[in-house]
């Protein structure tokens, strides 16, 4: 199948078939994506949950509004968005690409300084709302590698984020969720599965300047 064939294959997924699991290969090939995902400065400014446990998903269920992927899924996978960066989240992420480039600090201190000016300028809201947008590009990454292992997933906001936080001890550790994904396999009889995707026509959709 082509790219285009795999992400018409792709749905958002309501009825998993709860039988089914991922493989570890899968997971790995799935979480692995995720880390790969580009964020701004590169950053990373979310941490990704991965929700097997069967009683907190019976929890993470009911603050769903008891949408059945929460518990039917192979997994839940909850991108949460740090709450607080800082100084210290710049000058450790200037630790980890001194280290993994084998580089003289020097070299990055003007990228630094411009982090640093970033994180220190804008107001903790904005801040928050810069990082949220982060986490939606890994949630982007993850549905279209899960596609490309034949791996079905429904991306998901329909959660009431305070209980999610609540549930996951979130807050403690400078946490927000802010979006989900389901990941697995879905069931034969999900009718959603074969319905033909809905999107704007090319002409009124882009704009070719
Ligand atoms: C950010 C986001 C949040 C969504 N939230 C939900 C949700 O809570 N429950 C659900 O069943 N589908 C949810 N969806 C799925 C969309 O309804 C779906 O992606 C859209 O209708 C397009 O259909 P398709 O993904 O099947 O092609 C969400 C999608 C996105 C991108």
């Amino acid at each position: 199948m082509s790219l285009i064939e795999k992400l018409n294959w792709r749905y958002a997924t309501k009825k998993f078939d709860a039988t089914k699991k991922l493989s570890k290969e899968q997971l790995d090939t799935l979480l692995h994506a995720i880390r790969l995902a580009p964020s701004s400065y590169g950053l990373q400014s979310y941490k990704v949950l991965v929700v097997e446990n069967p009683e907190i998903r019976e929890q993470l269920k009911a603050a769903a509004y008891g949408q059945p992927q929460l518990t039917d899924a192979s997994q839940v996978i909850v991108f949460a968005t740090e709450t607080n960066i800082d100084e210290a989240s710049v000058h450790k992420y200037v630790d980890n690409i001194v280290a993994t480039r084998n580089i003289d600090r020097s070299m990055v201190e003007g990228y630094e300084q411009t982090m640093v000016g970033t994180v220190n300028r804008l107001p903790d809201e904005q801040k928050i709302g810069w990082s949220t947008k982060q986490t939606y590009i890994a949630l982007g990454v993850l549905l279209t590698a899960a596609a490309e292992i034949g791996v079905d997933a429904c991306p998901m906001e329909g959660f009431e984020a305070g209980k999610f936080d609540e549930i996951l001890g979130l807050k403690e550790k400078g946490l927000a969720a802010t979006v989900i994904a389901t990941i697995g396999f879905r069931a034969h009889d999900d009718h959603y599965s074969h319905l033909a995707k809905v999107r704007k026509p090319a002409e009124e959709l882009f704009i070719h300047i």
